[in-house]
């Protein structure tokens, strides 16, 4: 239950990060794909099975955050992913400034994937801080 729940944690991140680098290319190409319905809508979906399936896995795994550092990491880089995902795909005026939040998110999301990995709330910012 635990391996399949979170092999489907880790396909729906592969899913999440593959369709944002999908509409940031779409983006900067300026594509009316961007609007199109589907792309305002699947990512929902596969957005809250993702969130659901990382809650099963905390509630499983009886650590939390708030309480589990690597966990509260987790949490805040993901509400810091969201913030920079939605000012880079609609809410920021200008492009460069969008491009600027695109490469922002990506780095956000490498970040909590390296959370996930070593189960530390530095991640690879470990090495960084050494
Ligand atoms: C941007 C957000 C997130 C990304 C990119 C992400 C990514 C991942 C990845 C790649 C794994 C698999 C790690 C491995 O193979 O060992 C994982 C595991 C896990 N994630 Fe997430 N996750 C995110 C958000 C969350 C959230 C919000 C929660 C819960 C509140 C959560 C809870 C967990 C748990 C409990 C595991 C299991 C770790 C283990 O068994 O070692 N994740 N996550």
């Amino acid at each position: 239950m635990y391996l399949t729940v979170k092999l489907i944690h880790q396909t729906t991140a592969v899913l999440t990060i593959s369709g944002f680098m999908l509409r940031g290319w779409w983006m900067i190409r300026e594509s009316p794909l961007l609007q199109h319905r589907l792309t305002r809508t699947l990512p929902h979906i596969n957005d809250t099975v993702f969130l659901l399936a990382g809650i099963m896995l905390a509630v499983m795994l009886r650590q939390y955050p708030f309480s589990h550092a690597w966990l509260t990491a987790k949490v805040l880089g993901l509400l810091a992913y969201i913030v920079l995902g939605s000012l880079a795909l609609k809410r920021a005026p200008r492009k460069s400034v969008r491009i600027g939040c695109f490469l922002l998110a990506l780095l956000t999301f490498s970040w909590v994937v390296s959370v996930a990995l070593t189960r530390s709330s530095s991640g690879f910012a470990q090495f960084l801080t050494g």
